[in-house]
């Protein structure tokens, strides 16, 4: 059975219309439910997925092995050195054998331009499982959950104060497609790409969601009905750590700002979280903290996705 989304592959949340980012999440809030109401049917059977690593995950890689598992499709995972995409083999060559052996290639690397590399060649879904421009299944999970709590995505205000790495650029186009109004605060020299926000601002044009970007993280926060936050010192940039803790001390979520948010605000951080860097225990434990909700539906937005996208 096809669906409206066969083939397609994920590299970016920019891949998908707003149409389809809701079709993603009809699916998924369907599907979550009726696996909790026992209906375990496992309608991929007899696919296979390649889920390769070339950074280091735990969400990702349990909840696409997980997902897979629930939709009948074998996962092969391939981590580390020497797994895939190496021994000096072209780009086109593991790709062009790997479609050989499965249905669909997930993978989690480095450069955004290597997925593209490889979606060009697959004829196979190809599906970024974060690389350092984007993470479009966090994306995804991320607006699933904040669907579920506030049981609505337009109009909300989304605020994301840290560094303007692959998750800010994940939520300028999680909002600019879903008409939320989102303000990223950063550092000064740590702002987003220029050509994301450009991108996210385009969308939002179409969507009435609004895009600021700036540097005081009150600003950002006011009023807001969603706070995020991730790492400062994004994998690949560990060597950075200390100075960047200097430079993002003021960015940390904290008690008093939140207080700034609105009374029903919810925080959202995409994991592993730096307790006492980008976040404090006071608020990433507090009743209004939804990050494991968050993380649990890594597994039915992907889960969601591949059964669309491998259909
Ligand atoms: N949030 C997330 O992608 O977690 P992992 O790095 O553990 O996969
Ligand atoms: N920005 C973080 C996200 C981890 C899920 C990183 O790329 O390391």
């Amino acid at each position: 059975m096809t669906t409206p989304l066969s083939g397609r592959d994920l590299l970016a949340l920019s891949d998908l219309t707003p149409h389809e980012v809701a079709l993603v999440l009809d699916a998924a809030l369907e599907q979550k439910a009726a696996w909790a109401a026992g209906d375990h049917s496992a309608p991929l059977s007899g696919r296979a997925a390649a889920l390769i690593f070339q950074k280091p995950s735990m969400r990702t890689r349990v909840s696409f092995e997980v997902g897979c598992a629930r939709l009948g499709v074998t996962p092969v995972v391939l981590v580390g050195e020497g797994s895939a995409f190496s021994r000096g083999e072209t780009v086109a060559d593991s790709t062009s054998v790997l479609e050989r052996y499965v249905d669909a290639i997930v993978i989690r690397t480095f450069d955004q331009s290597f997925v593209e590399e490889i979606a060009r060649v697959a004829s196979v879904p190809v599906v970024n499982a974060l690389t350092d421009d984007y993470h479009p299944c966090q994306g995804l999970a991320d607006l699933l959950t904040i669907r579920e709590h506030k049981g609505k995505l337009s109009g909300l205000r989304f605020a994301y104060v840290g560094d303007g790495n692959n998750m800010a650029h994940t939520y300028l186009l999680a909002g600019a497609l879903t008409g939320m109004d989102v303000a990223i605060a950063t550092p000064a020299g740590f702002e987003p790409a220029s050509h994301v926000i450009a991108k996210a601002r385009k969308i939002a044009a179409g969507t009435g969601a609004s895009i600021e970007i700036g540097v005081d993280p009150n600003a950002a926060v006011d009023g807001a009905d969603v706070v995020a936050t991730d790492t400062w010192a994004s994998m690949g940039q560990e060597d950075e750590h200390a100075a960047r803790v200097a430079v993002f001390d003021d960015f940390a979520v904290n008690p008093a700002l939140m207080a700034r948010a609105a009374n029903d605000a919810v925080f959202m951080h995409c994991l592993p979280a730096h307790r006492g860097e980008e976040v404090l225990d006071t608020v990433i434990d507090a009743p209004s903290s939804i990050v494991y909700d968050e993380a649990e539906n890594r597994l039915h937005a992907q889960k969601a996705l591949l059964s669309l996208i491998m259909g």
